[in-house]
């Protein structure tokens, strides 16, 4: 089980069981997201995601923002076939399989690199980060979404009551939320020292408000 391991990759009904009843309470939480990147990012730019899963927020943020064009990439083949599937009907969103530890792009080729609820998956997080950000070109918009593993009893409750679990199992999923999805996340200070030894011109770790989720946000140094 995928909790229980939480490096290992994805399988088929990992990806099913994320998609059937987890990935539409994360999205719900990423519209300032959209906006930021769609702030950042000029018509025609380029967009990276790390971590894609099912694809819904590459086809939300491809909907927003129709002259972007956006890139996912996910362990897990059958996550990617997932999000190929979901943005069959968007020409600027494409994925493929890889690692977020070795990303087969060369160095600054994105204007933003972003990846939600992926990085306490990795072995390496120090690792994926750095590679998040040598992909991004200098001035490039970088932010990484976790869940806040110091998060308060009440956001994570709000939050489980919008997976789409029926509700008479929505204490034992706060329990299992709490005990391997949050307890496997990122606190502040892990966050901080993530992005302590990278080139940011600013960079901020933050939780957001309301949800169970620590938000890190930052520019690539350098000029662009
Ligand atoms: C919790 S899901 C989040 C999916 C999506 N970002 C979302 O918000 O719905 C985590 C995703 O990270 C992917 N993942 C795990 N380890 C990875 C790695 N080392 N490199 C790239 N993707 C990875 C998994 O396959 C999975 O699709």
């Amino acid at each position: 089980m995928i909790l229980t391991n939480i490096t290992r990759r994805y399988t088929r009904i990992d990806s099913w069981f994320y998609d059937r009843f987890i990935a539409d309470a994360v999205l719900a939480g990423t519209a300032s997201l959209v906006e930021d990147i769609v702030a950042a990012v000029p018509a025609g730019g380029s967009v990276l995601e790390v971590g894609s899963g099912g694809g819904q927020f590459a086809v939300r943020l491809a909907e927003a923002a129709p002259a972007l064009r956006i890139t996912g990439v996910d362990l897990s083949r059958e996550q990617v076939s997932r999000a190929a599937q979901r943005a069959r009907h968007q020409p600027n969103v494409s994925f493929q399989a890889g690692s977020a530890l070795d990303l087969s792009f060369p160095a600054d080729r994105f204007d933003a690199a972003v990846s939600i609820g992926s990085i306490k998956h990795w072995p390496d997080q120090a690792k994926g980060v750095a590679e998040m950000l040598r992909v991004l070109r200098p001035g490039g918009l970088l932010l990484v979404v976790e869940v806040d593993r110091g998060c308060t009893l009440r956001d994570a409750r709000s939050f489980v009551a919008r997976f789409r679990t029926p509700r008479p199992l929505r204490a034992p999923a706060l329990m299992g939320f709490r005990t391997y999805i949050a307890g496997q996340g990122l606190d502040l200070d892990d966050a901080r020292k993530l992005v302590a030894p990278l080139a940011f011109t600013d960079s901020r770790v933050e939780r957001t408000p309301a949800d169970p989720m620590l938000l890190i946000s930052g520019t690539k140094a350098g000029s662009s």
